[in-house]
């Protein structure tokens, strides 16, 4: 088994964009819950997680759900940098924004997990199906390592959740990058298909 050290280490190899993060702390606890994450499923390396949005969805033909997290930061801070480059300074908090974006699936390793996964579908009138999703599962796991409430607020509403709140700034702009992301890959053809 992989130790916190191990999975820590595989985190930062996976998501080099963590290091943009200039708050030394915030960049640890971004390290600290994808390790944290994975320490709870079977996998030991973000990379190991099938390329797409929900387990059953269609993956990426060329690229793991460690590339859609650095995808989706790169596109959220490409948003920023457009819009302040015409409008300035508009308030967007660019340490937050990378810590967001790199969490926003950081409940995933939970919904992935094959072991889950079976165990749901064997029983779904006991567990529903799935039993969290991985924006819920991603609160618990932001707030268990002690990420700021605004990255636990991105994990829980980036996605369908969201539409029942008003999403913060960052989370507004992680929430586009994210759709924009898969709408792209699929548009371009870099998403498996079924014949
Ligand atoms: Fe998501
Ligand atoms: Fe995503």
């Amino acid at each position: 088994m992989a130790s916190m050290d191990d999975l820590r280490q595989g985190v930062s190899e996976s998501l080099p964009e963590v290091n943009e993060i200039k708050d030394e702390e915030l960049r640890g606890q971004v390290i600290e819950a994808w390790a944290f994450a994975l320490s709870q499923s079977e996998f030991t390396r973000i990379d190991q997680i099938r390329g797409s949005g929900v387990p059953d969805s269609p993956a990426l033909k060329d690229g793991t759900q460690a590339d859609h997290l650095r995808g989706v930061a790169r596109i959220a801070h490409g948003i920023a940098d457009g819009l302040e480059r015409i409008h300035g300074d508009i308030g967007i908090d660019r340490d937050l924004l990378w810590a967001c974006a790199l969490c926003h699936d950081v409940g995933k390793p939970f919904e992935f997990s094959m072991r889950n996964q079976a165990r749901w579908q064997n029983d779904v009138a006991a567990t529903g199906f799935p039993s969290i999703r991985h924006s819920v599962y991603g609160v618990h796991v932001a707030l268990t390592v002690g990420l700021p409430e605004a990255v636990a607020h991105t994990a829980g509403a980036h996605s369908a959740e969201g539409e029942f709140i008003k999403r913060s700034l960052e989370n507004t702009l992680v929430h586009d990058a994210d759709r924009a992301y898969w709408a792209t890959m699929e548009r371009a053809g870099q998403l498996e298909v079924d014949e």
